[in-house]
């Protein structure tokens, strides 16, 4: 097969990442980059791929079958249109946009033009989440009762010295905590509704350092998650997972996920169950077995791109569609208006 054509849009710090798994993979073949700072020129140039300052110019110039979007959340729909009506399929960085009227015009353009979008919840695509999900739909735990979720960690004093970092909308609800609920949403289903506190105590910023947050699934299940970037603590996916090789990785457990028939912890995929061969169990007085499953370790932006290529080809469907992704947007925004108003916020059917 020939690799497809694909180009980025923002050569950032995740930017970065997509091109190096872009330029490794051999499903596709990096057409060109946009992005207007010297230094992506510059870069562009030591690896011998055609750079340009506007997108407009990579687009005609270049014409991908797709394009990944990884400029700041406030662009997002307007590249991602344009990349769209231009007849490229496109990978747009999460969140899928800042606001849900801004998310709402890439769900259209993706169904006007017929082209598919993946949002770039890349933990979807981690093997540890691909087992999750499967033990879970074949339901290991029986009927979902409760998700409890931990996203706390220390972030260094000079990643502040950005001025939007410090500002709402800068935080770690719309920042990390959207990544939480992606995954919540991806195990137990669509939320319901949800109640928030939020506390900028500790650093004294205009932003959230820390929130917590009660949330009920349609299904019934209740989850809790609590964030925060002001903790010296290490309960979060990030450095429990491994996902990126600039955070230590923890051998610990950071999401719990509890079901009538068992209970599920992540990443260390362990499943707590009665013991199956002693007839139906009791309850708390009886033993429990816990089984866990060892997985080799797998890039998820490597394999999103596979998945990218192979969503251009029309083998396969989004693992995380513009709707999908909308979906999580809407429910991570919900939380900061809970937290702000002191009120549940219920979410559209
Ligand atoms: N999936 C993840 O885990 C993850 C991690 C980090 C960031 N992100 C998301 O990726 C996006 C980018 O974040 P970042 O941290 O890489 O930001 P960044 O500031 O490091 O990079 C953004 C880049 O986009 C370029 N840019 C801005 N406007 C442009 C335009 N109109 N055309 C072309 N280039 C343009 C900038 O010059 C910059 O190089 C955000 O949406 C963010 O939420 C996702």
């Amino acid at each position: 097969m020939s690799r497809l054509p694909i180009a980025v849009i923002g050569a950032g710090l995740i930017g970065m990442t997509h091109i190096d798994r872009a330029l490794k993979s051999p499903d596709v073949k990096l057409a060109g980059i946009a992005d207007p700072t010297p230094a992506a020129a510059d870069f562009a140039r030591s690896i011998g791929v055609p750079c340009f300052p506007d997108y407009q110019s990579l687009l005609a110039a270049t014409q991908p079958k797709g394009v990944i979007v990884a400029t700041p959340n406030v662009t997002h729909a307007q590249i991602t249109v344009d990349c769209l009506e231009r007849g490229a399929a496109v990978l747009v960085e999460k969140p899928i946009a800042d606001t849900l009227a801004d998310g709402r015009r890439i769900c259209e353009a993706s169904r006007a033009t017929g082209l598919p979008v993946l949002v770039g919840h890349q933990r979807r695509h981690n093997p540890i989440m691909r087992k999750a999900k499967a033990i879970v739909a074949a339901g290991t735990l029986g009927r979902p009762v409760s998700a409890t979720v931990m996203c706390t960690w220390l972030k260094p004093r000079d990643y502040f010295d950005v001025a939007w970092r410090r500002e709402p909308g800068g935080g770690p609800i719309l920042i990390n905590l959207i990544h939480d609920i992606d995954l919540m949403r991806h195990l137990y289903g669509e939320i319901d509704s949800v109640q928030a506190l939020a506390s900028s105590a500790v650093r004294g910023f205009g932003v959230e350092d820390t929130a917590v947050v009660a949330l009920r699934f349609r299904s019934g299940a209740l989850g809790t998650v609590t964030v925060s970037d002001t903790a010296a603590a290490p309960w979060n996916w990030d450095l429990a997972a491994g996902e990126a090789e600039r955070f230590p990785r923890q051998d610990i457990n950071a999401h719990f996920y509890s079901g009538t028939e068992g209970s599920l912890t992540l990443p260390r995929l362990e499943v707590w169950r009665y013991r199956q061969d002693q007839g139906p169990a009791q309850g708390w007085h009886d033993p429990l077995t816990m089984e866990r499953t060892a997985l080799h370790i797998g890039c998820p932006y490597t394999e999103q791109i596979r998945h990218f290529a192979a969503l251009i080809e029309g083998h396969e469907a989004p693992v995380c569609s513009a709707q999908d992704g909308f979906r999580t947007l809407e429910a991570t925004l919900a939380v900061t208006q809970a937290a702000k108003t002191g009120s549940a916020v219920s979410l559209p059917a």
